[in-house]
């Protein structure tokens, strides 16, 4: 049967079928391709969304922008302080609002159960565009890069995710290689694991597609022979300050390395989702270097510059993949 996601919110990837993520991945290059050869694509024309963000962003936001702009939509940005949202007026009755205003709506934010609040009153899409549990924009435009770098196929490359294992990041993409096959492995000190229901979950798919989740403590046996090593920060939006002493501390030997690159398989990939803490010239970054006296943290210069980095070619595709994602639900 033909994949349909007209109508549907893109909350996270578990609501998901493999075939409906491939399509989401398939059009995103389409996008990719119509965009290169400067083909207007204004499919949406006379539509409008919102983007409600409680948290910052560069990549995220700049994506719906332009992806809502190129496909001929009206767009309005709502900062964490520009609506009502939580302080006067609650989840459920901001979502009938928007709902009757615009034709879908993206949310940046806190606890999944928010942007899931959303969806269930708003009676339009909802994108979510990063909670503290899931970040499933990120994977479509994540599966587009590794596609990209190895067009053979994806089914039964191994992915090495080192550090904060449990973040909205680390969780995702747990989930879209269960559900496509990949070999996930969640590599980090044990306080960071996923939360143990969510690897249950992601085994039972992974049992289906002939993927696997495994969790491994030592950072050279989970590199050697991976495909795709990505890393995150180890401090997430949301999160206090405070926890910076004991992550650095906890996290410092997944560090992304040249010395665990060379572990990895010949063709391997350096991912990140980004931004990324690789030198000290960021606020935070020059923060974190006076006090605790490291200059890179979950990923060495010298890797994020290197020939194995994909990063920038991973942040131009969000924009491709959202835009694949609004397309396929307003459509
Ligand atoms: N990767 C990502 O979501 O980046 P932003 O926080 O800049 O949106
Ligand atoms: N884990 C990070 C991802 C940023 C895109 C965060 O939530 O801050």
């Amino acid at each position: 049967m033909p994949v349909s996601l007209s109508g549907r919110s893109f909350l996270k990837l578990l609501d998901f079928t493999p075939d409906e993520i491939r399509y989401l991945i398939k059009l995103g290059h389409e996008f990719k391709r119509l965009k290169m050869a400067g083909v207007p694509h204004r499919y949406l024309e006379g539509k409008n969304i919102v983007l409600l963000f409680e948290k910052t962003s560069t990549r995220t936001r700049c994506s719906f922008e332009v992806a809502g702009h190129d496909l001929g939509m009206g767009v309005i940005y709502l900062d964490p302080k520009g609506s009502q949202m939580g302080k006067k007026e609650s989840v459920a009755d901001t979502a009938r609002v928007l709902g009757r205003m615009f034709d879908g709506i993206e949310y940046r934010g806190f606890g999944q159960e928010i942007v899931e609040e959303l969806a269930a009153y708003a009676g339009v899409p909802v994108w979510n565009g990063l909670t503290t549990e899931f970040h499933p924009t990120q994977m479509i435009a994540d599966m587009m890069t590794i596609e990209e770098c190895f067009p053979q196929g994806t089914r039964g490359l191994k992915l090495v995710f080192m550090g904060d294992a449990q973040n909205n990041v680390a969780n995702s993409l747990m989930v879209v290689c269960a559900k496509l096959g990949l070999h996930f492995v969640a590599c980090g000190p044990a306080k960071q694991m996923p939360a143990a229901d969510l690897v249950e979950r992601c085994r039972a798919i992974a049992a289906e597609t002939g993927g696997s989740v495994e969790l491994e403590e030592d950072p050279r046996a989970a590199c050697t022979g991976a495909h795709v090593v990505y890393t995150d920060v180890w401090v997430s939006m949301g999160e206090p300050d405070e926890l910076w002493a004991e992550r650095i501390e906890l996290l410092s030997p997944y560090r992304v390395t040249c010395e665990l690159m060379d572990l990895a398989a010949d063709d391997a990939i350096f991912m990140h989702c980004l931004p990324a803490y690789h030198d000290a010239k960021t606020e935070v970054g020059a923060r974190v270097a006076e006090k605790f006296g490291v200059t890179e943290l979950e990923v060495t210069d010298e890797v994020f510059e290197g020939p194995r980095s994909v990063v920038f070619d991973e942040a131009e595709n969000r924009m491709h993949s959202i835009k694949a994602v609004m397309y396929a639900t307003l459509k």
